[in-house]
C-alpha cells in the first residue's frame, strides 16, 4: 500500500486532556437535543468505561470520539455504544467505523456478553450489529424498535441478551450518597 493511501490519523485510548474537545464534538454533532434521547437517560450519572473511550486524532487535532456506557440488561451488566462522532468535515473517510472497531476489539477482552445502541442499522451492520428481534429489550422511555441493534462479544454465538434496560450503577459519589435517585 502506498503512504498516500494510509490514513493519517491514528486511533488512541481518550484521556483526560481530550474531554473538552469531545464534549464539545459531541454538541456539535448532536445539539441541545442529546439530552432528551432515551440512550442519555441511561448514561446520566454513571461513568462511560474508560478502557473502551476511543479518539481519532490527526496533526494533533480531534477528528471522532467514540464512547461505551454500562448498562444493565436483563439484570446482567452489557454495553451501551455512543456516542459516536466525527468531525462533520472528516466525515466518509472510515474514521468512524475505525474507532467503533478499536472499541468492539478492546470490549471483548471484558466481561460483557454484548453491545446494544440506537441508530441506523444499515451502518452499523458494517461492524456486524443486527436489528434485535421486537419486544426482545425494552428501554426505558420511547425507542424507535427497528433502531435497536445488538452485537454478540462471544465470537460464533447469537447475542442472547433480553428483559429491560436499565441505567447500572450510580458512579458519581455525591448521587450515590444520595438517598432519592429516581
Ligand atoms: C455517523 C458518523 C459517526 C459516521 O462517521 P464517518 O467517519 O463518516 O463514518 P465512516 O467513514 O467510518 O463510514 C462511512 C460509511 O458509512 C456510511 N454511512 C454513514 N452514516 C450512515 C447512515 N446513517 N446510514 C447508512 N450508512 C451510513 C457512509 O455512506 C459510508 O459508506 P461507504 O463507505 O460505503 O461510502 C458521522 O456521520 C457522525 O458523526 N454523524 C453525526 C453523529 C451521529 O449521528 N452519530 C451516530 C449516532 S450515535
Amino acid at each position: 500500500m502506498s503512504s498516500a493511501s494510509m490514513p493519517a490519523w491514528l486511533i488512541r485510548l481518550e484521556t483526560a486532556a481530550d474531554a473538552p474537545a469531545v464534549e464539545a464534538l459531541s454538541a456539535d454533532s448532536f445539539g441541545p437535543g442529546r439530552f432528551a434521547k432515551s440512550a442519555y437517560r441511561l448514561r446520566e450519572g454513571v461513568a462511560p468505561v474508560g478502557a473502551l473511550s476511543f479518539v481519532a486524532i490527526e496533526d494533533g487535532v480531534l477528528r471522532g470520539s467514540v464512547r461505551f456506557w454500562p448498562i444493565m440488561v436483563g439484570g446482567h451488566e452489557e454495553l451501551l455504544l455512543g456516542p459516536l462522532a466525527v468531525e462533520t468535515r472528516q466525515r466518509g473517510r472510515g474514521i468512524g467505523i475505525a474507532l467503533m472497531q478499536a472499541g468492539i476489539a478492546a470490549a471483548g477482552q471484558g466481561p460483557w456478553r454484548g453491545i446494544l445502541l440506537v441508530g441506523d442499522e444499515p451502518y452499523y451492520a458494517k461492524v456486524g450489529f443486527a436489528r434485535l428481534p421486537p419486544g426482545r429489550v425494552k428501554f426505558p422511555g420511547p425507542v424507535d424498535q427497528n433502531r435497536i441493534l445488538g452485537l454478540s462479544l462471544k465470537s460464533g454465538e447469537m447475542l442472547a441478551l433480553s428483559g429491560l434496560v436499565r441505567r447500572a450503577r450510580i458512579s458519581d459519589p455525591v448521587c450515590a450518597a444520595g438517598a432519592a435517585i429516581g
